[in-house]
């Protein structure tokens, strides 16, 4: 018999995805050019040249049979020597090659991480709004995933809920800022705040919290910020990066989990992954990519693209009315609906062939969300489409 538990997640289609496929389809109607398209976070900039420079330099110049062969079960130790030195200098952490194991982007990275600090049965909190794949992400691994629910003012972490939820259960806390989908990024007294309680929690469980930190947008932060490095806060810190949205390249699947120095285990849990990949089939990420990731870790597309279109959103949708808290990074913003029901307020928006995502999946109801990795130019067409739509709709005049 086929499993019965895969059969059953295909009845359970990701939101985001329909009305991605909607928007093509759309598209083949009226001209995608038309066709407002919020719904998907697929990057809309090249991937610098530096990248594909390299790619086609190893190409050309490596021994084909040694950079087409395996790489070793914990990834090649070059690449591992260059994320350290990098992220020792930017953050001023301590990792040395064997604290980085490079994966296929944040989804293999947050697969290891989890498996690595978690039993089958144990919890792990997430705090809403989330990226929905955790789900899946979490419970597919056999533990629990278990919610916090949001602070919707500035969507930094609502501690009340979190002291009541952090229990002996709980193996560890995933976060993730800047944050999809609310562009919000924790701040420093949230990650000070944070730790504490960890700590606190800890030392009475008599076991150590793990804290995993999703951060594939790091790097995409406006008004010229820095993201406050997660790892600096706690020990126990399992950072899971992503070039995905870095270096615009989510089809290559690059990414890694680095362990903290600090954290329990910290020189076994890179080895332990490498046994992690055995179970779960993922063994290392393409050694061509790793490599090419490797010569260019500290750089970036242009991104400059995601601030200019978040601005012309945010004052947009603050001059229509919407509540909305003006994300600090990503390329999403989420702004409150026009009415308590946002599946019914994003059908109806799809008059205007505007694409927007309700956060119900996001544990986040009464929201939607707006992938702006769009061209700035169909932002700008969008602007009076939602005007039209809330002028026509909800009777608002601005
Ligand atoms: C919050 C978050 N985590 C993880 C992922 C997965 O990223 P990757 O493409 O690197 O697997 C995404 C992708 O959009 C994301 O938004």
């Amino acid at each position: 018999m086929i499993n019965q538990h895969y059969l059953g997640m295909l009845s359970n289609k990701s939101v985001i995805r329909e009305l991605s496929e909607y928007a093509t389809a759309r598209g083949k109607e009226i001209g995608y050019e038309n066709v407002f398209d919020y719904s998907l976070g697929n990057p809309s900039v090249p991937a610098p040249d530096s990248f594909r420079e390299a790619c086609v330099r190893y190409l050309q110049e490596e021994d084909p049979v040694r950079l087409h062969g395996y790489a070793p079960t914990t990834g090649l130790p070059s690449v591992k020597e260059k994320v350290a030195a990098s992220l020792n200098r930017r953050f001023g952490m301590q990792y040395g090659p064997h604290h980085i194991f490079p994966t296929a982007g944040a989804a293999g990275s947050l697969a290891h991480a989890l498996r690595a600090v978690t039993q089958p049965g144990d919890e792990v909190i997430v705090f809403a709004p989330f990226f929905p794949e955790y789900y899946p992400y979490i419970n597919e691994t056999g533990a629990r995933i278990k919610i916090v629910e949001p602070e919707t003012e500035h969507f930094q972490i609502n501690f009340e809920d979190l002291e009541e939820k952090l229990t002996p259960s709980v193996a560890a806390v995933l976060i993730n800022s800047p944050n999809n989908p609310s562009g919000a990024i924790y701040t420093e007294e949230t990650l000070t705040r944070l730790a504490e309680v960890l700590k606190r929690k800890s030392r009475e469980f008599g076991h150590n919290v793990f804290l995993i930190s999703d951060e594939p947008y790091r790097e995409i932060v406006f008004d010229g910020k820095q993201t406050p490095y997660t790892a600096r806060y706690y020990d126990h810190t399992l950072t899971c990066y992503s070039f995905s949205k870095s270096l615009s390249v989510p089809g290559e699947r690059i990414g890694y989990v680095a362990v903290n120095p600090a954290c329990e285990e910290a020189d076994n849990i890179v080895a332990m992954c490498g046994q992690i990949s055995r179970g779960i089939g993922h063994n290392c990420p393409s050694s061509l990519i790793t490599l090419a990731m490797g010569d260019t870790v500290d750089d970036t597309s242009d991104l400059s693209v995601y601030e200019t279109n978040m601005n012309l959103l945010y004052d947009a949708l603050t001059d229509l009315g919407f509540t909305v808290t003006r994300p600090g990074g990503t390329f999403y913003i989420m702004p409150k609906a026009l009415e308590e029901d946002a599946v019914a307020f994003c059908k109806k928006a799809l008059k205007y062939d505007l694409i927007l995502v309700p956060t119900d999946s996001f544990h986040a109801p009464g929201f939607f969300r707006m992938a702006y990795c769009i061209d700035t130019e169909k932002v700008e067409r969008s602007i009076p489409a939602l005007r039209r739509f809330v002028e026509e709709t909800y009777g608002i005049r601005r």
